[in-house]
């Protein structure tokens, strides 16, 4: 069977790195033709390509792929989890893993698990295994998601949260704790307060471990379905990533989001990256230096909000990270810094996308992203979250080894789930 018409075009449109516009003229059909086929299949304006298209379309890709080959580039080779591996284990335990290459393979794999995510098909390639989901920091999305991933892939999980009802509570260290659970799952997902901590889990058991926020080191997933996220709001607007303007706006310095997600970003070209932060809550110097070395960006640092988001492509706003900073430094989180519909209305564009990783913090005196955008078809913030579904579906395929199986494993949904998830989300036009 071969992959979904919309998979097929997005993998295309993303090795080629050609906008919608490009991509048309490139293949010589109408621009509303190609939106037509890159729809979801039950949509109403969803077209077949012809046949000819898409052999005229692999041809392009291929013969890309060939001048590719005899470039610099380096060629792929093994499957991508052999490739993303650390010390020969499959695990993720920050974005330093990916290249440009293998960030887009995960993202093509993530393409194909759109259908399961808006429930239209099931899948039961990880049927009979385990994954433990150990969280010892408070988490409801990313505890949730990657367990739903799990399940809808036909696997199943078992749970613990916080230090309370964990036997680290008892002394037990973080060696004994995964060995054991090694022995139980086929798989863990570990949040803990601690840097460094989640790396040492890995190092203690052979089965796959991911990242899900280590202190305010990482937090790889979240930066892989922001970056998921951004190409493709950028594909309905016609936009390319390399080039952009991404404003990154709150605390830099204990937010582990966007710690992986500038790293991610500056695996692109020619980025402009304003960051924007209160003096002492600056993104560590480290960072900086790593998206400095590489891909041509500006890096630009700035307390002044106003300034940092003007004509932004994105701006990705983060909460103040209090469980981390002292109470003064919370003091210089002030008004100033909150992106609300009025700031929004001044300083950005028609389309400028605005995107969290949440949870927004909407207790009064937070200054946090505000409500008053809930309506405004530029906050991608809902589109972000349902957006972790399928990207962890994918982490999880590649990491079990069975992401070339789920294609052919997909069986359509038995129940009939609503057509909208949430009551104000915004239709664009038809396109997806
Ligand atoms: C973030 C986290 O835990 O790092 N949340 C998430 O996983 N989406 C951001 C935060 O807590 O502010």
């Amino acid at each position: 069977m071969a992959v979904a018409q919309q998979v097929f075009l997005r993998d295309a449109m993303r090795k080629l790195n050609l906008t919608r516009d490009m991509f048309s003229a490139r293949i010589g059909v109408k621009r509303r033709a190609l939106d037509s086929w890159l729809l979801p299949e039950p949509s109403h304006d969803f077209r077949v390509m012809p046949e000819v298209v898409r052999r005229f379309v692999t041809e392009i890709v291929e013969n890309e792929a060939l001048l590719e080959k005899y470039s610099d580039a380096a060629p792929r080779r093994g499957s991508l989890r052999d490739r993303i591996a650390i010390n020969d284990k499959h695990q993720l335990l920050s974005v330093d893993q990916f290249t440009r290459d293998s960030v887009e393979e995960l993202f093509y794999i993530a393409d194909i698990m759109q259908p399961i995510a808006r429930r239209q098909k099931v899948s039961r390639v990880l049927e009979g295994a385990v994954l433990g989901n150990l969280f010892f920091e408070a988490s409801t999305r990313t505890r949730v998601s990657f367990g739903a991933a799990f399940c809808r892939l036909g696997g199943s999980v078992c749970d613990t949260t916080g230090f309370t009802f964990s036997s680290m509570a008892k002394g037990e260290s973080i060696y004994d704790t995964s060995r054991v659970m090694g022995g139980y799952v086929d798989a863990m997902v570990i949040r803990h307060p601690e840097q460094g901590s989640v790396a040492e889990f890995a190092a203690a058991t052979n089965i796959p471990v991911v990242n899900g926020g280590d202190g305010s080191g990482e937090h790889p997933s979240q930066a892989l379905l922001d970056l998921y996220t951004i190409l493709t709001e950028f594909s309905r607007l016609g936009k390319l990533l390399d080039g952009a303007h991404i404003a990154v706006v709150g605390d830099l310095k204990y937010g582990r989001t966007v710690h992986s997600l500038v790293k991610l970003l500056a695996l692109y070209r020619g980025l402009k990256f304003t960051l924007v932060s209160p003096k002492g809550l600056e993104m560590p110097t480290e960072i900086i230096e790593a998206v400095a070395q590489q891909g041509n960006h500006v890096i630009e640092q700035t307390n002044n909000l106003e300034q940092g988001i003007t004509g932004a492509d994105v701006i990705y706003a983060t909460r103040v990270q209090k469980e981390r900073l002292q109470s003064e430094q919370i003091r210089g989180y002030g008004p100033e810094f909150q992106i609300n519909a009025a700031m929004i209305e001044r300083f950005a564009t028609p389309d400028t996308i605005i995107m969290h990783p949440l949870p927004r913090d909407s207790r009064p005196m937070a200054n946090d992203l505000s409500v008053d955008l809930n309506k405004d078809p530029r906050l991608a913030i809902f589109r972000q979250t349902d957006n972790g579904i399928p990207i962890r579906m994918a982490i999880f395929a590649v990491l079990m080894g069975v992401e070339t199986l789920v294609q052919h494993s997909m069986r359509d949904v038995t129940w009939s789930p609503p057509t909208h998830i949430g009551p104000d989300d915004a239709i664009f036009h038809g396109m997806d």
